[in-house]
């Protein structure tokens, strides 16, 4: 099983090629030691990746940072770390960073790259499902802040992303299905993201819903290059995030508002997103931007694959406060993703604050 996709951005002037293949994990050592030749390296590995990975992995030591698991890692704190070795290695913008991991280790890495001495050389190898078919691919860096999340960041794109599938198969079962949460959300927007090569995502996790969630590799990879495939086209159309990348966006305005409410420890990013997704399409429908037809089919397909509502209490003042420091908002207005039509949404704005918290709270 082999694949290589190319991301090509005109904006910049930025091409790479993304690797998917299930060779055993020594054989990409090699491949990260043949691209990296004659470059000091930093390896960030994430912690249980390290753990499980690193005598397949054996890369010396003093090359090495290993980055403790949970989104609550992606702070200030790690990011010093991760420069001040950079700079005790004397690496410089010739040589690469190399993050391993899932999109905490990958985020935190590629702001690390994008700003030590205004750019380094940059290698993703994702290494969960949720990075996999997101976040390694497109460019966006960023680390949080109690506050927000992703509130410092930049687009800094990588010069190649190896996914190799086996690591899929030591994922812990939360994280796998953290991952399945951004895969939904390929299905509600596919309408958006292929305009000549037409997949349809929503049919092909509706009909192998058991052989994806018993994680056979052949069907995995299949599913991650059509997700990549639709994120290469919406990132290649629109880098920037300035209208058409807004749609990757479905559930995370909401989402990443819990994810920062509870403090990045309560729920995966995966969990948040489908709680915001679920949320936005009972909005879509109370507005009449979808019918009962597709509302029941994407909410069947949600259930499809065991996601249950969350038990959560929400706050609906601070949930909607959050909401308003959103990287998409403007001053004082809320801009949200919503589903418009079957596998297509559009961005509208939330006019009447205290009509969409009474809504909130009585969800
Ligand atoms: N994860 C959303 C994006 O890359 O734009």
């Amino acid at each position: 099983m082999e694949r290589t996709l190319a991301i090509n951005i005109p904006e910049n002037d930025k091409y790479y090629d993304i690797y998917i293949n299930n060779e055993p994990v020594e054989s990409l050592y090699k491949d990260l030691l043949i691209r990296t030749k004659n470059r000091k390296r930093l390896i960030v590995f994430s912690e249980k990746v390290y753990d499980l990975y690193s005598k397949n992995l054996p890369f010396p030591k003093n090359e090495i940072f290993v980055l403790k698991d949970g989104e609550e890692q992606k702070n200030l704190k790690n990011y010093l770390k991760i420069i001040n070795l950079l700079i005790k290695n004397k690496m410089t913008r010739k040589d690469v960073i190399i993050a391993i991991g899932g999109g905490v280790a990958g985020d935190i890495t590629g702001f690390a790259a994008a700003t030590y001495m205004r750019g380094i050389n940059f290698i993703q190898v994702p290494t969960t499902l949720l990075s996999m078919v997101d976040s390694s691919v497109g460019g966006k860096t960023a680390i949080d802040m109690n506050s927000a999340k992703n509130i410092l960041g930049c687009f800094y794109q990588p010069e190649c992303v190896f996914i190799n599938l086996n690591f899929l198969k030591t994922l812990d079962e939360r994280q796998y299905m953290s991952g399945l949460g951004e895969v939904l959300k390929y299905a509600f927007i596919e309408g958006n993201c292929c305009n000549d090569d037409p997949k349809s995502l929503f049919e092909f996790l509706s009909i192998n819903s058991s052989r994806i969630l018993s994680r056979d590799l052949y069907f995995l990879e299949k599913l991650i290059a059509i997700c990549l495939t639709y994120k290469i086209n919406v990132v290649r159309a629109d880098e920037k995030e300035a209208g058409l990348r807004k749609v990757l966006n479905l559930g995370h305005t909401l989402g990443h508002a819990l994810e920062t409410h509870t403090k990045y420890k309560k729920y995966t990013h995966g969990e948040a997103v489908i709680w915001g997704m679920t949320l936005i399409f009972k909005w879509a429908l109370k507005n009449c931007y979808i019918d009962t037809v597709y509302y029941k089919a994407a909410m069947e397909l949600i259930a499809l694959y065991g996601f249950k509502p969350l038990n959560e209490n929400i706050k609906t003042d601070k949930i909607v406060d959050l909401m308003l420091l959103d990287k998409k908002a403007e001053t004082g207005k809320i801009k949200l993703i919503v589903p418009s039509g079957a596998r297509v949404v559009t961005e509208k704005e939330i006019t009447n604050f205290e009509e969409f918290k009474l809504w909130l709270a009585e969800q």
